[in-house]
């Protein structure tokens, strides 16, 4: 570790923090000063209206920017120590693992399921008969009863449903401490969103992951969060813990995202 690195304050054990993250195209800034803490075995939700910057955002924490999208400013702390570039391209994949909103995409058509697999998990050196037993095992976690089944087919032959369970099974390959799920559940039926939201749930509780969940349904929020982030017009305009979010929200914006899902959803506060 570079000695120059030093921990900031208020250094904890298990948290991935951004600090003062500003992107722009051009000389547009899409995203200003935003800063984010991830803590192991905790939900933090970020939520906004669409074009708020919440894919960027998400993005930046990966390393994986949209060509024309540029980094100005921000910086990366793991457990407070600022990550330099190689800290934060060791950390991508590994420590962090990624899932998308829409699955198919994810996924290479011409390559198996099980192929995805062999390849991830060779980046650890695990290989033969040892890396099919864990990507079974891993495709069980992820609720697939035969996971052996699955590893012959082809992205095309499964429902998008099981391709975002396949994705989370990848994602979870290398053992991240963290999930970063991009609208993970938008593009699923009801039944599948349970399914899913349940599965995520149940990793973040069982593993002691530290997920971030980018959504902009608010039942999802009560249901599985935290803590809760809003976003708007590249800023985060707000941040609390999830009950005090839903019985006294602070910004305009809040309100009204809380106001457009209660005109959906009645007036009922989600359990
Ligand atoms: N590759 C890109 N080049 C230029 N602008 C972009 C690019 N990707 C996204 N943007 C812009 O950045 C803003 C934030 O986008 P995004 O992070 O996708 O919002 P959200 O995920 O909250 O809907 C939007 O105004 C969007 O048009
Ligand atoms: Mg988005």
């Amino acid at each position: 570790m570079n000695a120059a690195l030093k921990a900031g304050p208020g250094t904890t054990t298990g948290t991935l923090a951004l600090e003062g993250l500003c992107l722009q195209a051009g000389e547009k800034r899409l995203v200003e000063d935003v800063s984010l803490t991830l803590r192991r075995g905790e939900v933090l939700a970020l939520v906004g209206t669409s074009g708020g910057g919440k894919s960027l955002t998400t993005l930046a924490l990966l390393g994986l920017l949209p060509p024309g999208v540029r980094q100005v400013a921000g910086l990366l702390r793991q457990d407070g120590v600022a990550l330099d570039a190689a800290g934060q391209a060791a950390l991508r994949g590994r420590r962090i693992g990624f899932v998308q909103q829409a699955p198919r995409g994810g996924f290479n058509p011409l390559v198996t399921i099980g192929r995805h697999f062999s390849e991830t998990l060779a980046c650890d050196g695990l290989r033969g008969p040892a890396a099919r037993a864990r990507a079974a095992a891993l495709l069980q976690e992820a609720g697939f009863p035969e996971p052996a089944r699955l590893l012959p087919l082809y992205p095309s032959q499964l429902s998008g449903g099981m391709l975002q369970r396949a994705m989370i099974a990848l994602a979870l390959a290398r053992q991240p401490d963290f999930l970063l799920a991009d609208e993970p559940t938008t593009d699923l039926d009801l039944v599948v969103q349970a399914q899913i939201l349940d599965l995520l749930d149940g990793l973040v509780a069982r593993r002691g992951i530290g997920l971030l969940l980018v959504t902009h349904d608010l039942s999802v929020v009560a249901r599985l969060a935290r803590r809760v982030a809003v976003m708007q017009a590249g800023r985060i305009v707000e941040e609390q813990p999830v009950d005090a979010f839903f019985a006294a929200p602070r910004h305009p914006h809040s309100r009204a995202l809380l106001a457009a899902h209660f005109a959906l959803y009645g007036e009922a506060l989600p359990a």
